[in-house]
């Protein structure tokens, strides 16, 4: 019996000390020390020996557990130790590493040129005014000297929700609706949505106009070219050449187009530019005394300029963009370039 205890003694001591890992320690610990060990059995049959030798095997058989115990003690602390020791270099953090890349969002192309061009004239002493996307045929057309049999009136393809109700083709309504409510001087750009029926690679249905206009005692034509040209440098280029070409709006007279020198081909003519060497940039003209009486304005007293301009056109011009499209289909590989 002796011997059999010294045997398990030292395979039990082996066996503990070779285990890898905590699963294999208590492996051991229920083969050597477990309830239903050979060690448990021989501990059991303590009872059946010869009461002569019962104390000294008893003796010897709690000195091999008492070593067991101790041996198991200690390597389940080694292992532990060694584990945690493990795990914590497998979970740090190298705080040196570069992180992950914030996306930073940004203005659309349209809010872009649209600030752009609000900026130029708000440094120029203009205040910004708003009106209705939906408007009524008075503001509209009416009350700018377009009335409603006047063949003037197909200038612009016009949505209508209702009779009599709209959606403004342009922001020029804004005019009548800040004059009627407020006396001259006035100095105001109206920025906004428009719409029209009409749709291919440099028309939407829907986009946006900045309108503009200035009344006051003896303002003059020389002062609506003035204003323009500062703002057309200031957005295509000091260098940039400028052209005023006579034309026709209802609700000015005399009217005249502005056109900037061709940014792709400096003049000389090209795709863009038609072959002219000029791109047409806005409408502008002198308040027809007309729009004037309508707003309750005496036209001998006043006059004023004004004009209008379609900011995807020049978001256009400006980046060399030939689809208009390209603004609202959202696609970011586009929007992320600007
Ligand atoms: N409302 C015109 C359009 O949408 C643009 C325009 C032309 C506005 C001349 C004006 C102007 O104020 O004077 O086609």
């Amino acid at each position: 019996m002796e011997d059999k205890v010294r045997q398990i003694e030292t395979e039990g001591l082996q066996a503990i000390s070779s285990a890898q890992n905590l699963a294999a320690l208590e492996n051991a610990r229920i083969k050597y020390l477990g309830k239903k060990s050979e060690f448990t059995g021989l501990l059991r049959s303590l009872g059946t020996i010869d009461p002569e030798e019962r104390p000294k095997v008893g003796a010897l058989i709690n000195e091999v557990k008492t070593k067991l115990e101790q041996s198991l003690c200690h390597k389940k602390i080694v292992l532990l130790q060694s584990e945690q020791s493990k795990k914590i270099e497998e979970e740090k953090i190298d705080v040196s590493f570069p992180g992950k890349g914030i996306k930073r969002g940004r203005m659309h192309p349209i809010t872009q040129v649209m600030n752009e061009a609000k900026d130029i004239f708000l440094g120029l002493g203009y205040e910004i005014a708003e009106g209705p996307d939906i408007e009524t045929e008075y503001y509209n057309f009416d009350g700018l000297n377009i009335p409603p049999d006047h063949p003037s009136r197909d200038m612009w393809s016009t949505l209508f929700v209702a009779d009599d109700v709209l959606l403004r083709t342009h922001t020029s309504p804004v005019q009548i609706r800040v004059m009627k409510k407020r006396k001259a001087p006035l100095a105001i750009i109206a920025p906004g949505r428009v719409y029209r029926r009409d749709s291919d690679a440099t028309h939407s249905p829907v986009f946006h106009q900045l309108e503009g206009f200035l009344v006051d005692k003896k303002v003059t034509f020389g002062d609506l070219k003035g204003t323009l040209t500062e703002f057309l440098r200031q957005m295509f280029g000091e260098d940039k050449k400028v052209r005023f070409r006579p034309s026709f709006f209802p609700f000015t007279e005399p009217s005249a187009e502005v056109d900037v020198e061709c940014m792709m081909c400096k003049g000389k003519g090209c795709r863009l530019c038609k072959g002219t060497g000029w791109l047409e940039i806005l409408g502008s003209g002198m308040i027809d005394p007309n729009v004037f009486t309508a707003v309750g304005y005496d036209p001998e007293k006043v006059s004023g300029f004004a004009f209008g301009m379609g900011i995807e056109r020049i978001a256009m011009l400006k980046y060399g963009i030939d689809n208009i499209r390209l603004f609202f289909e959202n696609d970011l590989r586009f929007l992320e370039q600007f």
